[in-house]
């Protein structure tokens, strides 16, 4: 982590709520990641200036799990970066399904571009640049998995651009919820962690969902309609 703030967060106030010898055995115990994947994340390491906003491989191993379990056919990604978990993501969907990731800035697109050219699993990908608020109104969906992972302050306006969009059995998982324990620190009043804020008072008020936060990686909140089946 350097030491300059990330998007107006001041990173001093930041800290792991996980211990490092819990994170590490999670890891040692984590099917680690493919080649493709590791490539990827090793030059991420390299020529971003802020390589921890790439996707963790225990999330990127949970939302593989998730699919599997509801044979997810269509996915949305809401944030690229260099496109780490559009990858995992595309290695775990079978022949014929399909990962949508939208992405603003050219510079980390064209990485993740480069990558999922090279890789097999690249044809199920499709790359989209441009502000995903836009972006995500042109979508039709229905998508079975959607994982929001950009601008915190903008959660609430994906979350519910999103949610029609979600198919019966769908699920969201949106990522750093728990946001290094600033949502719970006074001292931090930055708008990211307004945003987490705002977003999980959010969800937690919608009569149409049900939700788990998950202390995984920086917090994933995992939510879905709350219909047939839903207690
Ligand atoms: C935390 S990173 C995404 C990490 C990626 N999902 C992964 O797992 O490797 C967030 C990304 O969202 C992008 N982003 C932020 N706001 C956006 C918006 N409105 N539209 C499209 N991309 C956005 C940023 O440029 C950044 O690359």
């Amino acid at each position: 982590m350097t030491t300059e703030d990330i998007r107006g967060t001041d990173v001093s106030l930041m800290r792991p709520q996980v211990s490092a010898e819990a994170e590490h055995y999670a890891d040692t115990y984590t099917t680690p990641p493919s080649a493709a994947v590791a490539a990827l994340l090793e030059e991420t390491q390299r020529v971003t200036p802020h390589p921890i906003m790439a996707g963790g491989i225990k999330e990127a191993r949970l939302l593989q799990g998730l699919m599997r379990l509801m044979n997810a056919r269509s996915v949305l990604e809401v944030g690229t970066f260099t496109g780490a978990t559009a990858l995992a993501i595309a290695e775990a969907l079978p022949d014929g399904g399909r990962v949508t990731t939208i992405e603003m800035d050219d510079s980390v697109a064209s990485v993740a571009k480069r990558h999922f050219d090279a890789s097999e699993h690249g044809n199920k990908i499709e790359l989209l640049l441009g502000d995903a608020r836009e972006i995500l109104r042109t979508l039709d969906g229905p998508f079975d998995l959607i994982f929001i992972d950009a601008l915190k302050q903008q959660y609430i306006e994906y979350y519910d651009v999103l949610i029609p969009k979600l198919s019966e059995r769908g699920v969201i998982a949106a990522d750093n919820v728990i946001w290094f324990g600033l949502p719970w620190n006074p001292e931090a009043t930055d708008p990211e962690t307004e945003g987490v804020r705002a977003f999980v008072e959010h969800v937690r008020s919608d009569p149409r969902t049900r939700q788990v936060v998950l202390t995984v990686g920086d917090g994933l909140m995992l939510i879905w309609p709350n219909g047939t089946g839903s207690a």
